[in-house]
């Protein structure tokens, strides 16, 4: 069982994605518990203030230590996180090992940044992990959190049955996934492979090592080389 709480400013963002297909499914078969915080909660005033002007000047409002770090300590209050990520465009870039590794966690905590980002103070006493979903920016953490949870919540051992077995995946083994093909055998001018009609499972499990091997080399070289 995994419990990942979030904490964000824009909790309306991250309910819908995590209501959904295999998440609902990881949630409803009690394997995985997804709990959505509003930070302004534990805002500093009755306006629900959690940002504030920046020292040193300059645009762009910084989300304040006091609501996160009472946030988080309550959070913790029946237990410590295992890790307390921050998704952050400056992080380490997400990819399907960090999801692995992150899916045999017991209790994360997600903060979702807006504006300029939350004070740093908290970066360097509470945050454990700074994830980026690539090098690109988001106007908030919230999309690139309900990334990370997607990919982590479908690895939970239980959550996949065989007929959507994460092993199969593309990155699973470094290799990107084998063309997939259903009815009709013959569609317009465009035929399935032969080999997939023949029913020999050996030789289907050759052609598609053999397909993911081709892929990989022709649209991402780089993967391959990461493994020497
Ligand atoms: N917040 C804004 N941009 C982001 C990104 N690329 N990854 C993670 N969090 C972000």
């Amino acid at each position: 069982m995994l419990t990942v709480d979030i904490l964000t400013v824009l909790p309306e963002l991250l309910e819908s994605p995590m209501s959904h297909s295999i998440m609902k499914r990881a949630q409803d078969k009690g394997l995985l518990q997804v709990r959505i915080h509003q930070l302004r909660k534990w805002a500093v005033n009755k306006y629900g203030m959690v940002d504030d002007y920046q020292y040193g000047g300059g645009a762009g409002m910084v989300m304040m230590c006091e609501p996160l770090a009472n946030a988080i300590d309550e959070l913790q209050s029946d237990g410590a996180f295992d890790e307390i990520i921050y998704m952050t465009p400056d992080g380490r870039r997400f990819d399907q090992r960090m999801a692995n590794g992150l899916s045999l966690k017991g209790k994360i905590l997600i903060i979702c940044g807006h504006y300029k980002g939350i004070d740093d103070r908290i970066r360097q006493r509470y945050v454990t992990k700074e994830i980026s979903i690539g090098d690109y920016v988001l106007s908030g953490g919230e999309l690139a959190a309900a990334v990370v949870v997607d990919a982590i919540g479908r690895l939970i051992p239980g959550v996949l049955n065989d007929e959507t077995s994460a092993l199969t995946d593309s990155f699973q083994d470094n290799l990107l996934a084998p063309p997939v093909y259903t009815r009709p055998a013959e569609f317009r001018d465009m035929k399935v492979p032969d080999i997939l009609l023949q029913g020999d499972p050996k030789k289907v499990e050759e052609w598609r090592y053999e397909q993911a091997l081709q892929r990989t080399r022709e649209r991402r070289p780089d993967l391959l080389q990461d493994e020497e």
